[in-house]
Order: structure tokens, then sequence, then C-alpha cells
């Protein structure tokens, strides 16, 4: 299949992840508006639209190929909605804070201004510590509240001090300190700042499928996994151009690309996710071979 094509199917799960976040915000957002609250309401919905959606369709597909089910068979107040409802609105809140001028000062995001640059900084700093509350609201409305908690304590470890935070008070640090950076340093930057939630977003999956057996391998193909998708990162803020990206990119060697130059860090990307489409074969779901694949060949 050609990975530069998104497939029918990715869009009916982008569209099932859009309709469960705005039924959350309908929700949990129930009050009313009043008009210094209008143009928040705006922002928040602004910050969470867009995007590839990456992490909850990787859930969302663990989820179903491990408990032997179909899309048809998921309904709006399903756990694992909820769930992927989540991850989606942690990412948009970690983009919304990331692109802050006194983080990477970004104009660009998903082909439109960012947040802040569209809806002034304090909202989107608000937005920001919204969304990032959000997600606790919804994951404790899961109904079995043992896999709320399990679910709680791992998304912390992922974004909280143990993952996103500290992987970005690196990455802010070593901007300045570039000749401090070596393989081993990048790799944990990223794991933390980026594949602790790509990581997580598949464990999840499984966890709510009920089913764990395997979830030691599963665990290696996150890893692997997120390391194909920053490699790509990197490669495509080199190689990309802001029309095809939809964001600022540097022009310049950044990340593996810079420690590694741009061939050997394809050659790597190629290897890795020749490793993760052994696994992901075993599954026997197209559609995470062709995710796989996705990672790899992605153009934004
Ligand atoms: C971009 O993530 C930010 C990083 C973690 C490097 P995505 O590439 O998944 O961004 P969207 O959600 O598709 O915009
Ligand atoms: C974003 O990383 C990471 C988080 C939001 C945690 P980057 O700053 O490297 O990614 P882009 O280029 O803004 O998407
Ligand atoms: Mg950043
Ligand atoms: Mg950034």
């Amino acid at each position: 299949m050609n990975t530069t094509q998104i497939p029918s199917w990715y869009a009916t799960y982008k569209d099932l992840i859009e309709t469960s976040i705005s039924k959350y915000f309908d929700t949990y957002l129930a009050i009313p508006w009043s008009k210094p609250l209008e143009l928040f309401k705006e922002t928040v919905r602004y910050s969470c639209v867009w995007g590839k959606k990456l992490r909850w369709i990787f859930a969302l597909e663990f989820y179903l190929t491990l408990s032997n089910k179909s899309v048809d068979d998921v309904k709006q107040d399903d756990d694992i909605l909820r769930f992927c409802a989540a991850i989606e609105i942690i990412h948009a809140f970690s983009l919304v804070h990331d692109d802050l001028p006194c983080m990477d000062n970004d104009t660009l995001r998903r082909w439109e201004p960012t947040t802040w640059k569209k809806y002034w900084e304090y909202q989107a700093v608000l937005a920001g510590d919204m969304l990032n509350t959000l997600w606790f609201e919804i994951i404790s409305d899961i109904k079995d509240p043992k896999m709320s908690q399990e679910l709680a304590k791992l998304i912390s470890h992922a974004i909280g001090f143990y993952g996103m935070v500290w992987g970005q008070i690196e990455d802010m640090y070593f901007e300045e300190h570039l000749s401090e950076l070596d393989e081993s340093i990048l790799k944990g930057l990223h794991y933390k700042k980026t594949g602790r939630l790509i990581e997580a977003s598949i464990i999840w999956g499984i966890i709510v499928s009920g089913q764990k057996a395997n979830i030691d391998i599963f665990k290696d193909f996150g890893r692997k996994l997120w390391l194909a998708f920053q490699l790509k990162d990197d490669l495509l803020d080199v190689e990309g151009t802001p029309e095809e990206t939809g964001k600022s990119v540097w022009g310049e060697e950044k990340g593996f690309v810079y420690l590694s130059w741009a061939d050997k860090t394809r050659k790597v990307l190629h290897e890795i996710i020749s490793d993760c489409r052994q696994i992901s074969t075993s599954l026997g779901s197209e559609k995470i071979d062709f995710l796989v694949d996705y990672m790899e060949n992605r153009k934004k």
C-alpha cells in the first residue's frame, strides 16, 4: 500500500475521536459561557482540531485488534474512546505550551497560526492548563475504578516530571548547549519528551482491551516506534517544507540529523521500521502495518 496516501479507514477513525472530543467538551464544559469566556471556549476547541491523531489511532487499533472487534462495535461512551480523547487532549495541550514565545516561539501549527499567535498568550497558557486538567475528569469517569487508576498513573508518568516535563527542560537546555549533546543524551531526551506518550498510547490500548499477555513485546514495539517517529520528525525538520508539514521547519541539521546526518538517520529509521514491521505482522492487522510504514513515509 502507498503509505503517503491516507486510506479511508484512517479518516473514519479520526472522525470518531473528533466527535468524541467535541462531546467531552460539551459534557464537561456545560457551563454558561459568559462573555469573558467566549473567546476562551474558541481557543480550547481550536487547539484540539486537525493534526494526525496518530497516538490515539494506534491506541484504538491495538485495542480493536487485541479484542477482536471492529470500529463499528465502538460506542461513543466506551472507555476506549474516553481514553483516546484523553491522549489527544494531552497531546494538544503539550503543543499549545510548546509553541509559546517563552518556549519555541512558534507561529505555525497544523497549517494555521499557533494558539498563542491567534488568541493571545494568556489564553494559550490557560487553554493548555485547562486541557491538562480535563483529561483527569475524562479518565476518572472510566467505569472500572482500578483501570482508571492504572491509566491515570501511566499518563502522569508519561507526561509529568519523569516524562514530558523533564524532556522539555532538557530540550530547552540543549538548544543553547548543542556541543554538550551526544546520541545517548538525545535518545533519552526524546524518549521523555515525546516517546513515553507514544509508547504509552499502545500500552493503554492493550490495557483497555484486557489482553495484557504479551505486553513486554509491545512495550518493545512502542519504544522502537517512538524512536522512528522522532527520527522522521528530525528528518522532516531538515527536508520538509512548511507547506507540507504545516509547521515551521528548521531547514538545517537538528536532533538526530545534527548528530548523524540525514543519510544515516534515514538508514537507522528504515532498520527500526523493519523491526517494528516484524512485530506488527504477527498481529495480523493491516491497519497497524500501514501505521508502521506511515511512520517512515509520512510527509507531515
Ligand atoms: C508533533 O507531533 C510534535 C512532536 C511530538 C514532535 P505530531 O506530528 O503527532 O503532531 P500533530 O498532532 O499531527 O499535529
Ligand atoms: C514538541 O516537540 C514536543 C512536545 C510538545 C512535548 P518539538 O518542539 O520538537 O516539536 P514541533 O516541531 O514543535 O512539532
Ligand atoms: Mg519544542
Ligand atoms: Mg516545537
